[in-house]
């Protein structure tokens, strides 16, 4: 008799199993085991430094200090024109858009002003206008904040508020040489 019956007949005389039943139960053992085992981590790996996503460390931190989170991605002034690229359109920019000339970075609410969400026409705009009039028209969706009134003014205010507090203020929109649309900015927004 060869190893192979021999070891085979032994495993059936100890289990009670037939070799194949055996080897299912082992295997299914086997798989159990590594499952379990790979859902705690190893004393070694335990006492390694974490594995830093460089390049969220890069766009939130600042890397001279990596402690203290920098104003994301400082971008500066900008022209409308410029700005539009700063829409959704290409993901690895961030999402930006203005309110009375000032510009926030809005990239932690894509879901509202990233592409295809409720808000994505505001993207890479000044939206003053809409807001102020609680509009989403086309032609609404500018900086332009002449001939609004003061309900409508206290609604716009009330959305600059809400920006600052929330979002981070990356610059502020320039006269493009070539347009005369741009809005002057406020007083109020000039002292920041
Ligand atoms: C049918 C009317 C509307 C409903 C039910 C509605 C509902 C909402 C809701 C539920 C949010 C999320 C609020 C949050 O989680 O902070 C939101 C956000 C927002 N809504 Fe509306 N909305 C309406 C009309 C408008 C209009 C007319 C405008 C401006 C033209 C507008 C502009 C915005 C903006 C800009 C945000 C995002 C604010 C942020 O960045 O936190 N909404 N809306």
């Amino acid at each position: 008799m060869g190893i192979y019956e021999a070891v085979m007949e032994e495993i059936t005389a100890f289990t009670g199993l037939s070799p194949a039943a055996f080897f299912t139960i082992a295997g299914m053992m086997v798989v159990v085991y590594r499952y379990v085992t790979g859902m705690f981590v190893s004393a070694e790996d335990y006492n390694k430094p974490p594995v830093v996503n460089s390049e969220f460390v890069s766009k939130y931190f600042d890397p001279a200090t990596t402690t203290a989170p920098s104003s994301v991605q400082v971008v500066g002034d900008m022209t409308e024109q410029e700005l539009r690229a700063y829409n959704g359109s290409d993901p690895s920019k961030p999402l930006l858009m203005a309110i009375k000339a000032q510009i926030y970075d809005v990239s932690s609410s894509r879901n509202f002003y990233g592409p295809g969400g409720p808000y994505a026409m505001f993207a890479g705009r000044d939206a003053s206008r809409a807001l102020a009039l609680l509009s989403f028209k086309p032609q609404d969706i500018n900086g332009n904040i002449e001939g609004l009134g003061p309900d409508e003014l206290q609604i716009l205010q009330d959305w600059e508020d809400k920006f600052v507090e929330k979002y981070v203020r990356v610059g502020q929109l320039v006269h493009d040489t070539d347009s005369e649309a741009l809005p002057q900015p406020t007083q109020e927004t000039q002292q920041i």
